[in-house]
């Protein structure tokens, strides 16, 4: 069965490649850099109510109509939970060398904290055990988007510094039960996310912002998300350091998202909207874990709403991170522009984001509307994160481009666009590592079609598809582009 498999992969791959072929080699990145894909729990795993799972935020959020355009939930996805062999053994076929997974909060904890689901432990032993057994390092996430429900009950999750010491028990937890295995830990995937799409403007879970039906304030409460979410990190990586890292041996960080702002026009007011831009996004959580404070722009504009750390938080937040985990898909320009219409994280930037520059895109637009393909972006934002921020270790810990959900087989094999983008983006990465800046491993978003929030199942970002019937997993052409680039792994 598993030959017959691995037969047909190839041979499809074979007959549908029609892909470009590529200079780039592992030997174009420094020595042990690392290749691989991402995904996070709620979007691969499915079975979320099943195996004594606790319900998440999400769960909550995509029950209001509209939620998703095609009012999808996670109740069963791509079904990871039970096909996690499969997709490993797809992993192994490309030569991917590591596997970027979240674990879910409330599988382990279905109540937030207290007794643990022996059913979910027991999931994430299997899933790490038959990676190691495979050759597939594990990249643990602890938090991808998925506060438990209670905790958002009892508290208001982020909101409360209650958040802290639960998050860290978590994290203590995990570190305890797989720590033995794994050894690249990141605490938060994207809390500026969190913060400003679950507090700013109610796109994300828990959907709070000014006039959102679930209440908020878009005003301060995605800087007090966004401070807990930073203490919270800070927790979770002092008890790693203090309890585990001498034993274990790991490295331990988090996951930015990082855009990449260019000035709209190169006046001054245009460059410090981009400053700003970039301040508000990275720099929220870059220079506190950097410097030990927020940006003196974010303070600045923000003024009394943004909360201070005491001596003792600035100490524990500061140098934070082995290693930076950078998420990047795109590129905008930017323009000095102030919004007065009403107080909002989004409008302290006194920026606004722009696609064109004298009638010219920035760059040819991909299924989503929001990613514009900018490979040079690519090389600024790193080169920026090395620059501005002490030449941290990194990890780009997503990079991608969608299709539509609706195509379909064998069409949606026939993935060129994305090739073409992976090819742009990694030339650009290599620049970056050439140039100096410390990136060790490369992890496309994503390995699978999967569910992706807001646009439940209407993107597909995988380069591999899923039948949404049977389950049944189809690589795409850039399967085999990776394989090119990963050819002396996979042949060893
Ligand atoms: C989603 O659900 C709403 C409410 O039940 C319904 O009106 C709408 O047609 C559904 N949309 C799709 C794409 O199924
Ligand atoms: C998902 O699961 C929840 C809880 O069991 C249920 O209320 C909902 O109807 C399910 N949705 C779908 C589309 O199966
Ligand atoms: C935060 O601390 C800084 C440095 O001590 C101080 O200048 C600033 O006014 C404080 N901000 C608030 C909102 O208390
Ligand atoms: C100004 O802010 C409001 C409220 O956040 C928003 O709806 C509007 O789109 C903004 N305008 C511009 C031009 O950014």
């Amino acid at each position: 069965m598993e030959l017959l498999r691995a037969l047909v992969f190839l041979s499809m791959a074979a007959l549908v490649a029609h892909g470009r072929d590529t200079d780039l080699s592992r030997d174009s990145f420094p020595k042990d850099f690392v290749f691989g894909t991402a995904s996070s729990a709620y979007q691969v795993e499915g079975n979320a109510l099943k195996y004594g799972r606790g319900p998440c935020i999400w769960d909550t959020f995509l029950k209001f109509p509209g939620a998703t355009p095609d009012n999808a939930t996670a109740n069963v996805t791509v079904d990871e939970y039970h096909r996690y062999m499969d997709d490993v053994d797809n992993m192994v076929r490309v030569g991917f060398d590591a596997y970027r997974f979240s674990i879910s909060w409330s599988r382990i904890f279905p109540s937030g904290i207290g007794r643990y689901n022996k059913d979910g432990v027991d999931y994430y032993h299997r899933l790490i055990d038959y990676m190691l057994a495979n050759k597939i390092t594990p990249y643990v996430v602890l938090y991808h988007y998925d506060l438990p429900e209670v905790l958002n009950n009892q508290y208001n999750g982020w909101l409360s510094p209650r958040v802290v010491p639960d998050f860290a028990a978590f994290a203590d937890f995990c570190f305890k039960t797989y720590g033995d295995r794994v050894k690249n830990w990141f605490t938060i995937n994207e809390p500026r996310m969190m913060a400003s799409h679950g507090y700013g403007d109610g796109f994300f879970a828990p959907g709070r912002c000014s006039g959102c039906r679930f209440g908020g304030n878009s005003a301060t409460e995605p800087y007090i998300a966004g401070h807990h979410l930073l203490l919270a990190h800070a927790a979770a990586v002092k008890i790693y350091r203090d309890k585990y890292i001498h034993a274990q041996q790991g490295k331990i960080g988090i996951l930015l998202d990082f855009v990449w702002y260019e000035p709209l026009t190169y006046t001054t007011e245009d460059e410090f909207a981009a400053h700003r831009a970039r301040e508000f996004t990275l720099g929220w959580f870059m220079h506190p874990i950097t410097y030990g404070h927020y940006p003196e722009t974010m303070q600045k504009f923000v003024g009394e709403r943004l909360p201070n750390f005491t001596e003792e938080q600035s100490r524990l937040v500061q140098g934070s991170a082995d290693v930076v985990g950078i998420n990047h898909y795109t590129t905008y320009y930017v323009k000095n522009y102030e919004n007065l219409t009403h107080m909002s994280y989004a409008n302290d930037w006194h920026a606004q984001l722009v696609y064109e520059r004298n009638g010219v895109p920035i760059g040819k637009q991909a299924h989503s509307k929001w990613l514009y393909v900018v490979p040079w972006g690519f090389y600024k934002a790193v080169i920026h994160v090395k620059d501005k921020y002490r030449n941290p270790l990194m990890i780009i810990g997503e990079n991608g481009i969608d299709q539509s959900g609706s195509d379909t087989l064998p069409h949606a094999l026939y993935d060129n666009f994305r090739i073409d983008y992976f090819d742009q983006y990694l030339h650009e990465l290599k620049r970056a590592t050439d140039d100096g800046a410390r990136v060790t491993g490369y992890f496309a978003w994503s390995l699978l079609d999967n569910f992706e929030w807001r646009m439940g199942f209407t993107s597909k970002f995988g380069i591999v598809y899923v039948d949404r019937k049977t389950f049944t997993r189809y690589p795409k052409d850039s399967t085999r582009w990776f394989r090119k680039i990963s050819k002396d792994v996979a042949d060893k």
